[in-house]
């Protein structure tokens, strides 16, 4: 089989299946198992792929035809500057909290070798963003889920200004005084999960649940995480698109308090300080 020809059987497929953006990961996963970027499927594309690659691209068809999102699929995503490994267990990097990162980066660049802690990193894909774009920094990933803490650590290779701490934030991590906090907590409220898309539950729930009313992890950090934040620091937090009037009680340790929004129009990010 040629690459075109594999391409072409997992857009009829994707398609009967109803499965969506048939085309796009159609070609994410004939150009992955072949190891090029998409840009350069016309020069490939007639090229003879052999039986081992046809196994691997029917096994990753078969992920994808069962509801598997792409991502993890191809076990990697393209986020702000870099690509982060990815698979089941750690939240997929969204576009959204690339705006939260040129956000953070924008306040930094003009600090002198800045401490940044990324509360609930994930992937990392915050705090390791950060940490490539800001010379001098020092940045410290905290993550609970050892699930989550595999793709972290993966991530995190060679990026030496990075340091991983496996915590829980509920418990008042022992952190050094820093410029900036930032996070992307799970804020989605514990009734509304059930209803999310059937790939999104596919990620773990551990990531989503922000509790009854979706606030509880950003209580969590204006009562034990405000004290970490120097004096002329900040606290940078992505939230969701209705949480922007609520987030501004729940910060009642800090002085000020923005909601900024995203690129769509919502209540996104939010600026505190002391
Ligand atoms: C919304 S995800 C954000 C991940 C990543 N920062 C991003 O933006 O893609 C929230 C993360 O918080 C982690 N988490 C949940 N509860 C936690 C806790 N008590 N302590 C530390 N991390 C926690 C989850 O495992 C998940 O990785």
């Amino acid at each position: 089989m040629i690459l075109n020809e594999a391409y072409n059987l997992a857009v009829d497929k994707l398609n009967i299946a109803n499965i969506d953006e048939a085309e796009f990961k159609a070609l994410c996963i004939v150009c992955d198992i072949k190891n090029i970027r998409n840009s350069e499927f016309a020069l490939f594309k007639n090229q003879e792929i052999s039986e081992e690659l046809e196994q691997l691209f029917n096994s990753k068809l078969d992920m994808l035809l069962s509801g598997e999102p792409l991502q993890y699929v191809i076990g990697k995503w393209d986020f702000y500057e870099s690509e982060f490994f990815v698979g089941r267990g750690v939240l997929i990097p969204r576009p959204e909290t690339e705006e939260l990162v040129e956000l953070a980066v924008k306040m930094l660049k003009d600090k002198q070798n800045p401490i940044v802690v990324d509360l609930c990193s994930g992937s990392g894909c915050i705090g390791i963003s950060v940490a490539k774009k800001i010379k001098g920094s020092s940045v410290y990933c905290v993550e609970k889920s050892s699930d989550a803490l595999v793709y972290l650590q993966k991530n995190a290779a060679g990026v030496d200004n990075v340091k991983i701490i496996n915590a829980d934030i509920t418990k008042d991590v022992d952190l050094p005084l820093a410029d900036m906090i930032i996070s992307n907590p799970p804020y989605i409220k514990t009734s509304d999960i059930e209803a999310l898309q059937s790939e999104v539950l596919i990620e773990p729930k551990m990531a989503l649940d922000g509790g009854d009313d979706g606030l509880y992890f950003y209580r969590v950090i204006n009562d034990l995480y405000c004290k970490n934040i120097k004096a002329d620091g900040s606290l940078l937090l992505e939230i969701g698109n209705e949480q922007g009037e609520d987030i501004k009680e729940v910060l009642n340790n800090f002085e000020s308090v923005k909601v900024i929004k995203d690129m769509y129009g919502n209540d996104r990010m939010v600026v505190a300080s002391k």
